[in-house]
């Protein structure tokens, strides 16, 4: 990455040889399509570094735009991230205003890029209960969404004033508007309906969700979405995070992928025998993978 780029969209970005040869060797394994990054630890981060907090958040959007970017490399077509929990208004009022300042001031810079998100073809969805924020917000983050809405290579969902449950009970409140309306019967709520009105139902489920911070919790995000996923926690602080921890978490899905299918297909013990095998061929392969891509490395 060039010293100067900043922003959202860092497509300058100049990789090692050594990450080359990770990026290469892990792409002859499966790739996630839609990768979620709880992304914890910038305050943590903030007081070992001995700068203020909100400078930890700062750190911690940086690194947000660089996984974007690692992720884009590896092939993968959806990204969401929690970058506000509901939980994180109870937060000190310092701290909230200048979470929201430095995102309002983020958001603005997005739309700057409008250019640059439609050349990669981004999508940028918020989700979240969005009446929690101010009015000023609101319209910021409606129009980052309306500026990239016909954009379909990749999509980055942020979770802003989301929490899991809010989002369930507000699916629920709004089936139950339309049956007082008389526009559905009780018996037809299901849990596709359901999933229609949440506010993800434009997106496919997480294949990965991955929590920095050493924290093993999901912490109210994508509680319903994130039934099958493989969940990956490493104690790294989010600013801290690299590609080596990106490659890693990618690593550890394409380990347990393929259980996760037979486990979804209904298979039995002889399943996990057989799993065990694609396993080690898998990594026979990612080896071979690892020679070979080292030949071609730059
Ligand atoms: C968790 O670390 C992080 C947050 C609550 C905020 C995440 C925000 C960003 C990465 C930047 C803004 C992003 C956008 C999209 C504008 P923590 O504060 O819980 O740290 P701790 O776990 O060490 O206390
Ligand atoms: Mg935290």
């Amino acid at each position: 990455m060039t010293e100067t780029e900043s922003g959202w969209v860092r497509d300058q970005y100049q990789y090692s040889w050594l990450q080359r040869l990770g990026i290469n060797v892990i792409k002859v394994g499966s790739i996630p399509r839609h990768v979620a990054v709880i992304m914890d630890g910038n305050r943590r981060f903030a007081k070992q570094s001995g700068v203020a907090t909100i400078e930890g958040h700062s750190k911690g959007f940086d690194k947000l735009a660089e996984t974007l970017q690692w992720c884009r490399e590896l092939g993968v077509k959806e990204v969401t991230v929690y970058a506000f929990s509901i939980e994180n208004f109870k937060r000190g009022e310092k701290e909230v205003e200048a979470l929201l300042s430095l995102a309002k001031e983020k958001f603005k810079d997005l739309i700057k890029e409008e250019e640059k998100l439609k050349k990669h073809g981004v999508r940028v969805k918020i989700i979240g209960n969005i009446s929690y924020l101010p009015e000023d917000m609101q319209n910021i983050v409606m129009k980052a969404e309306e500026i990239t809405k016909n954009n379909s290579e990749a999509t980055l969902n942020v979770a802003f004033s989301y929490t899991s449950r809010e989002e369930i009970t507000h699916a629920v409140i709004e089936s139950s508007k339309m049956v007082k309306q008389g526009d559905l019967k009780p018996d037809e709520i299901d849990q596709d309906l359901l999933e229609s009105l949440m506010y993800t139902n434009h997106s496919s489920n997480p294949d990965l969700l991955i929590r920095t911070s050493g924290e093993t919790r999901l912490s109210d995000f994508l509680l319903w979405q994130a039934s099958s996923s493989i969940t990956y926690f490493t104690p790294v602080l989010w600013p801290d995070f690299s590609i080596w921890h990106l490659l890693a978490g990618v690593f550890f899905y394409q380990r347990h992928q393929q259980s996760l299918a037979r486990l979804r297909l209904g298979g039995g013990k002889e399943g996990w025998q057989t799993d065990q095998m694609e396993q080690d061929t898998t990594v026979a392969t990612l080896l071979g993978g690892w020679w070979s891509g080292a030949s071609k490395a730059d």
